[in-house]
Formats: C-alpha cells, structure tokens, sequence
C-alpha cells in the first residue's frame, strides 16, 4: 500500500513512469508523446500552447471502473474537472454528478444532465442556490448547517428533492491541511462528536419526514492511506442505525500518483475497502452506499502542454526553464507545495538527468510549476515540456491572474481531437468591462 509523502517530493531522473500516463499514450517509434491516437505535438501546431488535452477513454474507463460497484451511487465530483463535455461523458458512463456550487448546478443541467441525477452540496448555500436546486428537480441535497434548514423550510415544498446530513466524523485523513475535511474544527458539516448532527437529522426529519433519508461525510482529498475511510464508516455507522437512513455517501478523496515514485490504490481496490468497512459496521443491506470521486476519475487523465520560451541558469544556484503558462493554469505547486513531473514531449521515456526549476510566465517569484524538476540535458527552447495528471483541479481552478488567457480543454479518442473549451481570447478577458 502506498504511503502519504511529502507533497514536496523529487521528481526522479528515470524517464516518466507509465503510471502518471492516461490509458491511451504511448510513445511512438522516435519517442514522441502520442494520446488517444494524436501526436501531441501536431496538436500544438494546430491549437497553439499551453493546453489541456484529455484522453476520453480513460476517463470512461475510470467512470465505469467505480459504476461497476456503485451504480448511480458512484457521483462524480465536477469541481475537479467541469465542462459540459465531462458532465455529459460521465452522465453517460452512469454516474450521478455532484455539484458544489449554483454555478456547477448550472453548467451540469446545461450539459443535459436531468436533475434528478445531481446532488448539491455546499457549506453556504444560497436560498436561490436551494430554490434552483429544488425547481429543478435536483435529486438530493446534502444540508450543511442549521441557517440551511431554515432556509429549506422557507421554501416549503421540496418536490422530487431528498435531503441528507452532512456529518462530520471527527477524523483526521492523512493529507494536506488545507484540502482535509473531516477533522472537528471544519466548516464543514456537523458534529457527530457534540450531538449536532442528531439534533440536525431530527429537525430535518421533523419538517420533512421520510425525505430526510441520508448521511454524507467526506473527510479530505488526495488521500492515499484508505484507513481513514474504514474509521469514517465505523464511527458513522450507528448514526445510520438510530436514524433510519436509507442512505450513506462516503465522500470523495482518493488520491493519485503525481510522481514518477508514488502510487496509489485503484478505484476498485478503494470501492472494495468501502463495501467491507460496511458490512464490518453493521450497515444494514437496504442502505444505499455512495461515493464521490473527483480527482481518482479525472487526474491522470489530463495533462498540461506548454512550449518553452526561456532558459535561464543562474551560476551558483539553478536554471530556470520558463514555459507559456504558469500559475494562472495550475496554482497547485503554489498552494499545496504539490509535486509533479515534467518531461518532453518529443521525448517520453528518455533520461532526466538536468535539474532545472520549471516555471510559468506571472509576474511573480512564486509561479513555479516544478520546483525541483528533472530534463532531458538536450531541453532547448522551443520544446514542447508536458506535466502529467493535472486532470484534476488545474483547469478547474484556473485564473486570468496577469490577464493571462485561460487554455483549451482538447479532448482525444480514436485519433481525432475536439476542442471541449476554447482558448479564452483578449475579447472574453475585456467582456465583462462596459
Ligand atoms: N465530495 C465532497 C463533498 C468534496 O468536498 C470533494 C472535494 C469531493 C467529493 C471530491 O474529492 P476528490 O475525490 O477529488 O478528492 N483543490 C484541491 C482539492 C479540493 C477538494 C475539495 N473537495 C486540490 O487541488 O488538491
């Protein structure tokens, strides 16, 4: 089993490993990248640098790996990765969607996805969040707070909508302090530990009866130790019990390898510790058991293409290698010290053995992409340098810091590529000003 490491871990010299590619790359006879059957750097000459490119079967392939055991009860996390393209191919693979937002609702409903497929989550929901969620036939909402039942019951009559508690469990999953969830000092959820939780399903069950059915909890991300999950299911478990509820959704949070070094446990492997952990606690047969997973389907998936445009070495100290993107494309270095590897696309399984720091074009010192990246020592400027498994959470927290444009998203399969979201052009940066 994988263990957590240190987010800031060294990229190795070796060539990148297999494991951080999606499915359907290879390298072609001169060792050039190729995706879903494209060659990427045909790719750049068509839709230009940086981009995000997507190999579709291996996203379908990770919906249907966690459909296979959950059905509908598998959701799929869509803030890690949106478009109504991704919406639509999960929704097609089986999987419910699960949004956190007003906004995701909407760009979800917009792919086509039927309402009563959606579940909507969120600490600080608006009424007209819950409204629109409600008219629109969303099939589950997971309360977080008190202020919320009172603004559900403002609204009265909730239709089609069934409603579940977001409980805190009180347990610390091993992984970065700012995407951790479930410990007691959270802002989200409630409190198993003080009694919150009991009193909240009480009122809620109260005012809305039998559609007050369910408990969620979901204790972090990127987590590659699955004891957690075992913990959150044990302690959860009576609360199922004295309630009645017909329904558990474990959450999200299992994590994938970003380095050459790392591994991490499959979907199946994660889905298997979860229905064991269940049947261990007691979970009675007729409670629906869900899961939510954002980066486990969509990571590995992606990749980032950029060109290089500067070298710079610094006599004493480093070389920086300085690429069309930055930041503004993939803040994860800068706000988890996340780790990752870069290699050349015209060159997958070549040796690495230039240290050189890889870094964005933002005006400031922290946009760095790779902190202590590794190069083939012919890298010249020019080069196409692609870092693996920023499916999740790169064009989904993506900016305009510096008005710098937002990337393509290209999708590929069967040797054809589609633009799924185009390149933000100077006119989008400038739309919202009269
Ligand atoms: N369900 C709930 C209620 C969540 O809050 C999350 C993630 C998920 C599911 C999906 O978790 P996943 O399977 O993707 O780990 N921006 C951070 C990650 C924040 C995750 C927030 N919640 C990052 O880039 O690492």
């Amino acid at each position: 089993m994988a263990q957590v490491r240190d987010e800031t871990g060294t990229p190795s010299e070796a060539g990148i490993g297999a494991h951080l590619l999606p499915l359907g790359a290879h390298a072609d006879e001169e060792g050039r990248l190729v995706v879903g059957g494209v060659r990427v750097d045909d790719l750049a000459q068509e839709f230009g640098t940086p981009f995000f490119l997507y190999d579709e079967e291996h996203l379908r392939a990770r919906c249907r790996e966690i459909v296979a055991v959950f059905g509908r009860g598998a959701a799929f996390a869509s803030k890690s990765f949106l478009t109504k393209a991704m919406a639509r191919l999960a929704f097609e693979e089986g999987m419910t969607l699960d949004v956190s937002t007003g906004g995701e609702l909407e760009v979800v409903l917009a792919a086509g996805v039927p309402g009563e497929h959606v579940i909507l989550h969120g600490n600080n929901k608006s009424v007209a969040e819950l409204r629109r969620a409600v008219d629109t036939g969303v099939g589950r909402i997971v309360v977080d707070s008190f202020d919320e039942i009172d603004r559900l019951d403002a609204i009265g009559e909730l239709g089609e909508t069934r409603l579940s508690i977001r409980v805190n469990p009180g347990v610390e999953a091993h992984t970065h302090e700012f995407i951790r969830t479930g410990q007691e000092d959270s802002k989200f959820g409630l409190s198993l530990a003080s009694g919150e939780a009991d009193r909240a399903i009480e009122a809620l069950q109260d005012r809305f009866g039998d559609i007050a059915d369910g408990a969620h909890a979901h204790i972090g991300s990127q987590i590659l130790e699955l004891s957690g999950f075992d913990r959150e299911i044990e302690i959860i478990a009576p609360f199922i019990g004295r309630h009645g509820l017909r329904e558990f959704v474990v959450g999200g949070g299992l994590g994938v390898a970003y380095l050459n070094d790392e591994f991490a446990p499959s979907l199946s492997h994660w889905a298997r510790e979860i229905a064991t952990a269940c049947q261990r606690s007691g979970i009675d047969d007729r409670v629906a058991i869900g899961v939510e997973p954002g980066r486990a389907i969509v990571a590995t998936a992606g990749m980032t293409c950029y060109r290089i445009g500067t070298i710079k070495a610094i006599a004493g100290y480093r070389t920086y290698v300085a690429v069309d993107g930055g930041m503004s494309d993939n803040p994860r270095p800068v706000l988890y010290g996340s780790g990752y590897e870069a290699f050349l696309a015209r060159s997958v399984h070549t040796r690495r053995p230039w240290p050189v720091r890889v870094v964005g074009k933002h005006c400031e010192s922290g946009d760095v992409i790779v902190s202590d990246g590794r190069l083939p020592e012919d890298t010249v400027v020019g080069d196409l340098l692609v870092t693996p498994v920023t499916g999740a959470y790169g064009f989904a927290m993506a900016s305009n810091y510096n008005r710098v444009p937002r990337p393509p998203v290209i999708f590929v399969a069967n040797g054809a590529a589609r633009v799924v979201v185009r390149r933000e052009s100077i006119e989008d940066l400038l739309r919202l000003e009269p």
